[in-house]
C-alpha cells in the first residue's frame, strides 16, 4: 500500500468515528459539533430523531469504544498490518496511527464528560423541590399526668433509698389475697370488687401483690425497700371519683425494728416533697388485712391550707393513702420471721394525687384522651 493509502485509510477511520461519536451526541440530545475539517457527513441510519436516555447513550459510547479503539477495531488492524511496510516507513505510519488514536481518545472523553453532565443536569432538574412549601410540622408529645405523678413519687422514694420494682397486671388469687391475708370468703374481698380470669387468675385488685412477690424475691435479705407502681383494676362503675382501671403505688419498708413512727416520718418527708414544705400529715385509724395496725392518710388540703373548702368538704384535710404496719401473719407467710423482722406498707392512688395536683375534678379525664388536657403537660416536665 502507498504512502497515501496509509493517509487515506486513517483519515477515512477518522471521520466515520468521529460521525458516529456525534450521532451519540444528537441522540442524547446535544448538538453536532462543527468540525471544521470533518469531510464525510454523518452516515446515514445513524441519526434517530428524539432524546434517547441516558443509559442508552453510555451504552452507546461504549460500543463505539469497543468498536473504533478497541483490539479488533480498523485502527488496531492497522497497526497489526504494519509488518508489512518496508522498515523505514514504519515509524511514521506508526505515529500517524498513534495521532488518530490520541484524537478519537479525547473525543470520547468529550462526550463522556457531556453525556455525564447531562445526565446529572437532568436528575437536578427532576429532583428539584420547592422549598418554599410549608413544612409538615411533628405533633409534639407529652407526658401523661399521671406518669408524672408516678416518675416524681419514685423520685421522691429513690432518695430515700428505696427500689422500683413491676408486677404482673394478671395476678394469682394467691398473691393478691390469700397470702395478704384475705382468704377467700373473707368480707374484706367484698372492699375489692374484682375482675376473675379464671378460678385462680384475675386482674390484680390492687398493687399490694407486690409486697409478696418483692420479699419472696429479697428473702432473706433485709432491708426490703421497694416502691411498685402500676395499673390495677376493680369491678366499679365509672363515675366522677370511680373508674375501673386505676393506678396505684405501692410502697414497703421491712427490717429489724422499723416502728409507726418510721411510717409517718417517711410518710411526712414524701407529703413535702410532692406538695411543699409546710405539709404535715395525720394518720387515722383504718382496717387492711394485711396491716396491723392500719390507717389512712391525710395531707392538709392544698387548697384551702386547711381552713376549709369544698376541695376537703370543710374539713380542712384531705386522704391520699392507705398504710400500716405489715400484719404479723403476711411476714411470716412469706419468709420474715416476725419476731425479728416487722415493716411497713402503703398504698397511693396515683389518680387521686393528680386530681389535687392538677386541679382535675373527674377521674375520667385521665382517660379520654382529650387533647385539651394533655396539651397543657407538654411544656414542662
Ligand atoms: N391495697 C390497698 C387498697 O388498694 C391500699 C393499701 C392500704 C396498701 C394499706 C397498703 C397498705 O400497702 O398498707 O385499697
Amino acid at each position: 500500500m502507498t504512502d497515501t493509502g496509509w493517509q487515506q485509510q486513517l483519515r477515512q477511520i477518522r471521520t466515520e468515528a468521529l460521525a458516529a461519536l456525534d450521532a451519540i451526541r444528537q441522540r442524547a440530545g446535544m448538538a453536532v459539533t462543527s468540525a471544521p475539517e470533518r469531510e464525510t457527513p454523518t452516515p446515514p441510519g445513524q441519526q434517530v430523531p428524539g432524546h434517547a436516555p441516558a443509559a442508552d447513550g453510555d451504552r452507546a459510547l461504549d460500543e463505539w469504544r469497543v468498536a473504533y479503539l478497541g483490539k479488533k477495531s480498523a485502527l488496531s488492524q492497522v497497526l497489526r498490518q504494519m509488518g508489512g511496510l518496508p522498515p523505514e516507513e514504519r515509524p511514521r505510519v506508526g505515529a500517524l496511527v498513534n495521532e488518530v488514536r490520541a484524537e478519537l481518545e479525547q473525543a470520547y472523553e468529550t462526550v463522556r464528560r457531556e453525556l455525564h453532565e447531562q445526565a446529572l443536569a437532568r436528575r437536578l432538574a427532576e429532583e428539584t423541590i420547592d422549598v418554599t412549601l410549608p413544612g409538615r410540622s411533628h405533633a409534639r408529645g407529652a407526658i401523661h399526668p399521671l406518669l408524672r405523678v408516678i416518675a416524681e413519687v419514685e423520685e421522691i422514694f429513690l432518695g430515700m433509698g428505696y427500689e422500683i420494682a413491676e408486677g404482673n397486671e394478671v395476678e394469682t388469687d394467691e398473691y393478691n389475697f390469700e397470702m395478704l391475708n384475705i382468704p377467700k370468703d373473707h368480707p374484706a374481698r367484698d372492699m375489692q370488687d374484682t375482675f376473675y380470669l379464671s378460678e385462680e387468675l384475675l386482674l390484680r385488685t390492687h398493687t399490694s401483690a407486690m409486697q409478696i412477690r418483692t420479699m419472696e424475691r429479697m428473702r432473706p435479705h433485709a432491708p426490703v425497700k421497694v416502691i411498685a407502681p402500676g395499673r390495677v383494676y376493680r369491678r366499679d362503675e365509672d363515675d366522677a371519683t370511680h373508674s375501673h382501671a386505676f393506678m396505684q403505688i405501692e410502697g414497703l419498708y421491712v427490717d429489724e425494728g422499723v416502728r409507726m413512727s418510721d411510717l409517718k416520718g417517711t410518710l411526712e418527708a414524701f407529703a413535702r416533697a410532692l406538695f411543699g414544705p409546710d405539709q404535715t400529715v395525720r394518720l387515722r385509724p383504718s382496717f387492711f388485712p394485711f396491716t396491723e395496725p392500719s390507717a389512712e392518710v391525710d395531707v392538709r388540703c392544698i387548697h384551702c391550707g386547711g381552713s376549709g373548702c369544698r376541695v376537703c368538704k370543710e374539713t380542712g384535710w384531705i386522704e391520699i393513702l392507705g398504710a400500716g404496719m405489715v400484719h404479723p401473719k403476711v411476714l411470716d407467710g412469706v419468709g420474715y420471721d416476725s419476731r425479728r423482722f416487722s415493716g411497713f406498707a402503703f398504698g397511693v392512688g396515683v389518680e387521686r394525687i393528680a386530681m389535687l395536683k392538677y386541679g382535675i375534678d373527674d377521674i375520667r379525664a385521665f382517660y379520654q384522651n382529650d387533647l385539651r388536657l394533655l396539651r397543657q403537660f407538654a411544656r414542662a416536665l
